[in-house]
């Protein structure tokens, strides 16, 4: 069976690092082999888990590795001959070496080999578990949602390509004077993008991974995770919690944190419209740093309580969005509302639904912002949403 395989991902600061060991540190406990990796360079894992973390797998505890991925092994493994080849274009363009080789990599790219890890231990068959703390960023899912497109690349134009330019090579060194791509650095794209349909496969699948969006009780946090939550639903990754941590307790009602605590509560009720049925974890804001085993602990059993830290604790997609030729079809699950009245307000890229008493608020992707809101019906459980471009107005001026 595929290893159960659960990524946190999150705006920067917000307590991805300790969620993602706490979590395992939850999932060794019960007994499952577990293995919790970070992409980020700055090696925070080692400091959460107050243990030495090297770049393989690296025993901390029963039932319990954990691996810093280090990032320029990766790319040194996987992209050497790009970076070799773009790099000397570079150079032969002016471009100082220095320079050269910082643009040789794209951003996102460093992370995304990191995350190719995740393909290699699934290949190794040796974890039940495997929990991945990833850099700030969501970003780098999205690149990996890019498969579709590099399957349809791979088959219909690469084969093309790579000849033409076999043919042309002689030719432009003597006439144009540029050094064309080699065979290596043709290898090389090939088997990214060979990897990334594997990881695709992987995190697609439904059964054994998922992502949790981690957040804190602030506005602008909990607007980024919408638009995170949204592409990941649109490009079918499971969304099975959101975590919000740092939720300041009931105690500071009164004192000087008593206004931001009431601020929270009403960010709550956002996090409530915006990912409902998905499951909510919650984790206060505690009196010291979360680090070390003793703490971790402590934000697991707030965090999950009664739940098992690593099922699938929802197995559904929340929403669904089809485009189609100037409409747009949204489907989002109500599975507690009955048939009852309507409410649509579109606002810019949020889409506000009230049906029933539960309130939706959803961040569509920018690409519809101009569209508008022309019918919504219920069926199956579901609130269906239909949107329509709006025909632009000719030009005058
Ligand atoms: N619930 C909490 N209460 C108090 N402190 C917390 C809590 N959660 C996390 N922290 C502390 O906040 C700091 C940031 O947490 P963490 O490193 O887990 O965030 P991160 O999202 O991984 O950050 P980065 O984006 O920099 O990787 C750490 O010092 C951690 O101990
Ligand atoms: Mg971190």
């Amino acid at each position: 069976m595929a290893p159960r395989t659960i990524l946190y991902t999150g705006k920067g600061g917000v307590g991805k690092t300790s969620v993602a060991a706490a979590t395992a540190r939850r999932c060794a406990a019960v007994g499952l082999r577990t293995l919790v990796l970070s992409t980020d360079p700055a090696h925070s894992l080692a400091e959460s888990l107050e243990a030495e973390v090297g770049s393989g797998p690296t025993a901390c505890g029963d039932r319990l590795w954990a691996q810093q991925v280090q990032a320029q092994e990766e790319m040194e493994r996987h992209w050497s001959a790009v970076s070799e080849w773009m790099g000397e274009l570079l150079v032969e363009r002016g471009v100082n070496r220095i320079t050269a080789e910082e643009l040789t990599v794209p951003p996102g790219l460093d992370e995304l080999f990191s995350l190719l890890q995740i393909k290699r231990h699934h290949e190794a068959g040796e974890w039940d578990a495997i929990v991945v703390d990833c850099a700030p960023t969501g970003e780098t899912l999205r690149l990996l949602s890019f498969p579709d497109v590099a399957r349809w690349w791979l088959e219909k134009v690469f084969p093309h390509e790579r000849q033409l330019l076999a043919a042309a090579r002689p030719l432009a060194r003597t006439v144009l004077d540029v050094t064309l791509p080699s065979e290596a650095v043709f290898a090389d794209v090939q088997r990214l993008m060979d990897n990334l349909i594997a990881m695709n496969d992987i995190l697609r699948d439904r059964r054994s991974a998922s992502i949790r969006l981690v957040m804190n009780p602030d506005k602008m946090v909990i607007g980024e995770a919408m638009r995170t939550f949204t592409y990941l639903n649109l490009y079918g990754y499971l969304t099975d919690a959101v975590v919000v941590n740092r939720v300041f307790p009931d105690a500071v009602a009164g004192t000087y944190f008593g206004a931001w605590r009431e601020r929270q509560q009403e960010h709550l009720a956002l996090v409530e419209s915006a990912f409902a049925p998905v499951p909510i974890l919650r984790a206060s804001y505690f009196d010291s740093e979360v680090v070390g085993p003793e703490m971790l602990d402590r934000l697991g059993e707030e965090l999950f309580g009664e739940r098992a830290a690593g099922a699938v604790l929802h197995d559904a997609l929340s929403q669904e969005l089809r485009v189609d030729d100037g409409r747009a079809e949204l489907r989002l699950a109500l599975p507690f509302a009955r048939r009852g009245d309507i409410s649509l307000k579109k606002i810019g890229l949020e889409l506000v639904v009230r049906v029933d008493g539960q309130k939706r608020t959803i961040m569509l992707p920018p690409a519809l912002a101009d569209w508008r809101a022309t019918a919504a019906r219920f069926h199956d459980g579901a609130l269906q949403v239909t949107l329509d471009e709006q025909p632009r107005v000719p030009d005058t001026g």
